[in-house]
């Protein structure tokens, strides 16, 4: 029988060492987490990108602790064979370590293996509480989107010499910190590559070319549900938008014609029962 995905079996994951590259797609409810599942990817995050590809908000800062866990409870509940790994949303890991380990422990009940959080050096204190603490971390560097309004957009990061270095040390620390993988958005290719072959723990890559230890997408991306943005990394493997559009559309049309639902889709009461009701059966 397949077993689930452990956190220590991702961290050994490094290409370099010969390992496959690991797969990680998010979902936010059941149906979702069984679809990513069965398509057999490593790991499932349940991102904050809930907040734009499902909510539609415009960023990811409008969505909770409680947000979070309510849709990494959801993804739990289809009981994948993948790592269930749930993003701490904006400031619930940044006022105090406490506050991090208490919002941490509610996705972690919630039903996820793991949590992600963004950021570098400046988040490593609540890294290491959280490690202390038996809760396996996912750090996230580069383009960081609740960062979008110190930023001042999303914006690829990492572009000249000191930047890409800082991603270089903002890395090691993370892993010297005790993260088990760390995901790397929005950097050119060359400096994903240096991140990861300066860690010896796996880089998951977004719009951060081919050389990392593996490869994460939105789910809405990936399946043509999300038409508002089209970034240059995402690549559509389904137009589930326009085919589900089409499928409405004769819905819609079969309603209004009569044609649905037919008799087949419909119950009937037994002939005896109808009659007893001295309802006629024109038939
Ligand atoms: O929230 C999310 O979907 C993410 C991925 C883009 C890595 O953080």
């Amino acid at each position: 029988m397949a077993q689930r995905l452990t956190v220590p079996a991702v961290r050994e994951r490094k290409v370099a060492d010969g390992a496959e590259p690991l797969v990680m797609v998010t979902a936010y409810d059941a149906p979702g987490a069984r679809m990513v599942d069965e398509a057999g990817a490593d790991l499932i995050l349940v991102g904050d990108s809930v907040a734009m590809v499902v909510l539609g908000h415009e960023n990811t800062l409008q969505v909770t602790v409680d947000d979070i866990a309510h849709h990494t409870a959801a993804v739990a509940r289809a009981r994948p064979l993948s790592l269930v790994v749930a993003d701490m949303p904006w400031m619930s890991f940044h006022v105090s370590t406490g506050d991090t380990l208490a919002n941490a422990a509610t996705l972690i009940r919630a039903g996820a293996g793991a949590v992600k959080l963004e950021g570098g050096r400046r988040r490593l204190p609540m890294v290491e509480a959280l490690v202390a603490a038996e809760i396996p971390v996912m750090g996230h560097i580069g383009l960081t989107p609740q960062s979008v309004n110190a930023m001042g957009g999303f914006r690829v990061q990492g572009r000249n010499a000191v930047a890409a270095l800082g991603l270089v040390a903002a890395a090691k620390a993370l892993a010297h910190a005790g993260c088990f993988a760390i995901v790397l958005e929005g950097v050119p290719d060359q400096v994903a590559a240096m991140v990861t072959g300066s860690v010896d723990v796996p880089t998951i890559g977004i719009g951060a070319g081919p050389d990392c230890d593996g490869q994460v997408l939105v789910f809405h991306d990936v399946l043509g549900i999300e038409q508002d943005m089209r970034p240059r990394f995402v690549r559509r493997y389904a137009d589930l938008h326009s085919e589900g559009v089409d499928a409405l559309t004769r819905f819609a049309c079969d309603v209004r014609s009569g044609s649905f639902p037919s008799a087949e889709e419909s119950y009937r009461l037994s002939d005896e029962d109808a009659e007893s009701l001295g309802l006629y059966d024109g038939a």
